[in-house]
């Protein structure tokens, strides 16, 4: 008998999301400190050398959003970083020119004064976090060392966020161990399918209010999409010719089991009540539902179908058209498109984000370059 397995939708901010923290920490701070207008945090890649805009929370209604650097190019915070040491701006428009996007964004906005802290974690760079004020001269004083508090505060929160992290690319490092082993997907084809749900997460960000917080899980989790394929039996699983239909059904078992997989390990890491961890659930217990209704293995309609797993769902397709199988030559961009193209009108695959990826096909080569598309 099969397990039930629930899913979880995510409310419009990811339930307690750092981004709710955030607002949370910020209202704290206003009210002892009312000039403190905005604070944010930029977290640090390290795998990738990325400075990336996380959260934040602010008095205008455009944050600054989707904002990626290598942090060597922005010289004056990896100056921080590499000394430990904070900074107070007194007069954001007293900087020299040229001005980096980060400090033109707040100019444009009205922000005249700013303290930087960078975030560590046993000497390891975590991020920076950002106050800003619409005052000049706001952080003279004694205020930094008034906010040392709140600073503490984001510290842990963040960590949170790391913590949850390094579980997951433990889980990652296994499921590619497993592919490489079992000949399940290789490292290329997560490789390559996670940067285009990134690409398409991105572009449909506006339309569907996705924030920075939710589009850097979907990038980090989507790789785990068929974590559950580790209990389905070799005999199936690399069986050359067609399932039979019982065949069918024990290889569909495979979300099932991946979502139970990602419960349990969560649960022995302590991880259960972790925002974020609905997000993962979602990709894994959705990835390979329609939505006409057509998918299993619940057989989700439209709206019931996460966000994230639709995603999921067409840029794994995608890849494995394009990609080249034992049974199959590779599809063209241009044909896998259209076939995805087909799935959307036939209302089955999001419309939104198919056209998210066909508008940067470009990019979607420069990603099949990189990870080569010979698997
Ligand atoms: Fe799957
Ligand atoms: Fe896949």
């Amino acid at each position: 008998m099969q397990e039930q397995v629930s899913y979880e939708h995510l409310d419009e901010d990811g339930g307690n999301s750092l981004n709710e923290q955030m607002r949370w920490l910020h209202a704290q701070v206003r009210h002892h400190h009312p000039q403190v207008h905005r604070i944010a945090i930029a977290l640090y890649d390290a795998r990738h050398g990325l400075l990336k805009t996380y959260v934040n929370s602010s008095d205008v209604t455009d944050p600054l959003a989707l904002y990626e650097r290598p942090l060597s190019e922005v010289p004056s915070l990896a100056e921080l970083a590499s000394r430990h040491e904070t900074r107070v701006i007194h007069d954001l428009t007293q900087l020299p020119a040229p001005h980096g996007e980060h400090t033109l964004w707040l100019l444009g906005r009205g922000y005249r004064s700013s303290y930087t802290v960078p975030l560590y974690q046993s000497g390891t760079l975590l991020g920076f976090l950002f106050f800003d004020s619409r005052k000049p001269g706001a952080f003279d004083g004694r205020l930094p060392e008034d906010l040392q508090i709140y600073v503490q505060l984001c510290r842990l929160s963040v960590l949170n966020v790391f913590n949850l992290s390094h579980a997951v690319e433990g889980m990652v490092k296994v499921a590619r161990g497993l592919a490489h082993l079992r000949d399940i997907e290789t490292g290329r084809h997560l490789d390559r399918m996670s940067s285009y749900v990134r690409l398409i997460a991105q572009r449909v960000a506006r339309h569907y209010r996705l924030d920075d917080e939710f589009i850097e899980h979907l990038y980090l989790f989507s790789p785990l999409h068929d974590i559950g394929k580790v209990g389905i039996p070799d005999s199936i699983l690399l069986k050359p010719g067609r399932l039979t239909d019982p065949e069918r059904l024990q290889m569909q078992a495979h979300v099932d089991l991946g979502v139970k997989l990602i419960d349990e390990v969560m649960q022995e890491a302590g991880l259960v009540a972790t925002p974020y961890l609905a997000i993962l659930r979602n990709i894994v217990g959705g990835h390979h539902e329609l939505l006409d209704g057509s998918g299993y293995p619940r057989g989700l309609r439209g709206d019931d179908i996460p966000m994230e797993a639709r995603i999921v769902t067409i840029a794994d397709i995608f890849d494995a058209l394009t990609a080249e199988r034992p049974y199959k030559r590779p599809w063209s961009n241009d044909e896998a498109l259209a076939e995805l193209g087909r799935m959307s009108t036939a209302g089955q695959l999001d419309a939104h984000c198919v056209s998210a990826l066909a508008s940067c096909i470009g990019e979607v080569s420069a990603i099949q370059r990189r990870f080569g598309l010979s698997g």
